[in-house]
């Protein structure tokens, strides 16, 4: 698919889009002079700090730093991939994607969603309809699930008997095959039957709200307790979480997260009110899952039991976590009581009760520290150096920025030594995209951010002279190649002009000199000036340079030849 979106596309999308009717169809926008304002949907605030300049097509947080143009929106609050962001604008546009030009592509997903959606209405329909429904109505009321949750999560039923699905949906060896690919079927000696049989039926909805796969539960005692769909094309374990989608119909952007273990705790905290629990399908938390939480809510809840394997999953969870913590959205470890999961619990003490145990919820650092000095005797330099090194270790894991320092200055607090001082060689993860405080730039940069800031200002630079196009200062060429761009295409905003980048080298630097704050400091009406001297800076260098090669030239042909082979 990203095989046919090429530069020139991106250009025609972005001129068609308004960012502006974009973001206010997903946030109330304030209009204030010729920008417009709202309180940042990627962050918790009161004021908002959450900028749309329609001169630059971009929209840029003064608070936390999240920036970028319609599409990256998109990517970030629709929680798309960038294909699936330019379909979405393209859609908008009404302006119709090419087919696929000899880039290599996959089959087209679309008749899985088509099959997988079906088969999660038959289930459905058998729970309410089918002659051997009672077992599955029975299991239901034995644990306690209205009728409202279950319309909700749409659970089903898969009857007894091995060609339910076989026999409804597999018509022609066309839709056998992809029943197989998508993982309804399953295959023994050249056999094909129901891979759910005889199972309370939990579809698993991708964050469009798309059926993806499904979980299926034993009706009574039997093994394996859960049957999950395996891996399909449309179907990522790491990626998906289930109950994620419900909680955004609920709340589109709900106080927090929890994740939880299972399915059945995610519907039971729903039916009691609490909408903004979700499960990762039956592995361990991933840093994808743990992004798209992030993202998705300012506060996130880890739930576990209490036991030592609860303890365990837990400390896991956190070394995922720590590298994409920055301290501004508290991530929090909530214990529940031995023998107990959130389903049993909610069910015995409430809403109230167990929204209470989420509020005291240990923050990371909190349980960070209470496990690290669990395994390390503090009352000896043996203990604490031991300590020490298991901190610093998990710290080097981290993006740089206050966070980590205020968890290097909690070590030094409980006695591990010198922390910040080792620290001091900044480590920054790749994954730290966002800036901890202004950047300083150095001229070329300066001049890129300013051209940035406002293409046309190109212009303005093409009149001069060029000599700077050759001065061996680093950044030179990636200037020229902005320059290029923005006077080969008269009004051409930010957002185009940075989005010609998207996927290549420079991109990361592009992006953040496309951050305003680096220019702040300069008056908007002084602007152009600073560009244009720190061009005509640069040529007269060059002018400087080639006039003091020429001279030493000159002088050397002054020479007599023998001082030259005398050396
Ligand atoms: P649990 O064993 O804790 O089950 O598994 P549960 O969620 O409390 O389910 P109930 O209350 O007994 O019905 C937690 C999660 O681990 C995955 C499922 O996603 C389940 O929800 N799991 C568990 C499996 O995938 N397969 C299994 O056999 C068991
Ligand atoms: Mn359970």
């Amino acid at each position: 698919m990203a095989g046919r979106i090429t530069p020139e596309l991106r250009d025609q999308l972005l001129a068609r889009t308004d960012i502006v009717e974009v973001v206010s169809q997903r946030l109330g926008l304030r209009k204030a002079g010729a920008l417009f304002k709202a309180c940042c949907p990627f962050h918790s605030e009161k004021t908002p700090s959450f900028v749309v300049t329609p001169a630059r097509q971009t929209y840029h947080c003064f608070g936390c730093g999240a920036h970028g143009n319609a599409i990256d929106f998109l990517i970030e609050f629709d929680r798309l991939s960038f294909p699936e962001a330019v379909e979405e604008l393209a859609q908008r546009a009404g302006m119709p994607l090419p087919e696929a030009t000899g880039a290599p592509r996959g089959p087209d997903p679309q008749p899985l969603y088509d099959l997988l959606e079906q088969a999660a209405g038959l289930y459905r329909q058998a729970l309410r309809e089918h002659p051997g429904r009672d077992a599955g109505l029975a299991y239901l009321k034995r644990r306690g699930l209205s009728a409202e949750v279950v319309r909700r999560f749409g659970l089903g039923l898969a009857p007894p008997g091995w060609c339910f699905l076989l026999d409804a949906l597999g018509k022609s060896a066309e839709q056998r095959e992809r029943l197989v690919t998508a993982g309804l079927l399953s295959e023994r000696d050249g056999r094909r039957y129901d891979r759910f049989r005889n199972r309370l039926i939990f579809p698993i909805r991708d964050r469009r709200g798309r059926v993806v796969g499904f979980g299926g539960r034993v009706l009574d005692d039997g093994e394996p307790k859960y049957l999950n769909s395996p891996e399909t094309p449309v179907f990522v374990k790491g990626r998906e979480l289930y109950g994620l989608y419900q909680s955004q119909q609920a709340q589109h952007y709900p106080p927090r997260l929890l994740l939880v273990e299972g399915y059945m705790d995610v519907i039971a905290l729903a039916q009691f009110g609490i909408d903004y629990a979700v499960a990762a399908l039956g592995t361990a938390a991933t840093p994808e899952h743990i992004k798209r939480l992030l993202r998705a809510a300012p506060e996130l809840v880890f739930c576990f039991d209490g036991d030592k394997a609860g303890r365990e999953a837990a400390w896991k969870a956190l070394k995922t976590a720590l590298p994409l913590a920055t301290g501004r959205q508290p991530i929090r470890f909530v214990f529940l009581p031995e023998g107990e999961d959130p389903d049993t619990l909610v069910r015995k003490e409430g809403r109230d009760a167990f929204e209470a145990r989420l509020a005291d919820a240990r923050l990371l650092s909190a349980f960070l520290f209470d496990q690290v000095e669990s395994r390390h005797d503090t009352g000896t330099p043996e203990g604490r150096a031991g300590l020490a090194d298991e901190v610093q270790g998990l710290l080097q894991t981290m993006a740089a920025g206050s966070y980590r320092e205020q968890l290097a200055v909690e070590l030094a607090r409980r006695g591990g030594g010198t922390a910040g001082a080792r620290l001091a060689s900044s480590y920054r993860h790749p994954s730290q995209h966002r800036r901890a405080s202004v950047p300083t730039l150095n001229r070329i940069e300066k001049a890129i951010a300013l051209l940035l800031d406002r293409p046309a200002r190109a212009v303005q630079v093409a009149e001069r002279p060029a000599d700077w196009l050759d001065h061996e200062e680093k950044g030179v060429n990636f200037l020229a190649k902005v320059v290029e761009i923005a006077t080969a295409y008269p009004g051409i905003t930010t957002a185009t002009l940075v989005e010609r980048w998207r996927g290549s080298k420079g991109e990361g630097a592009l992006r953040r000199l496309a951050d305003p704050s680096g220019i702040a400091a300069i008056p908007e009406e002084g602007r152009e000036r600073e560009l244009i001297g720190i061009l005509d800076r640069l040529s007269s260098e060059v002018v400087a340079k080639r006039r003091e090669a020429d001279n030493i030239r000159r002088w050397r042909e002054r020479r007599p030849p023998s001082d030259e082979t005398s050396r």
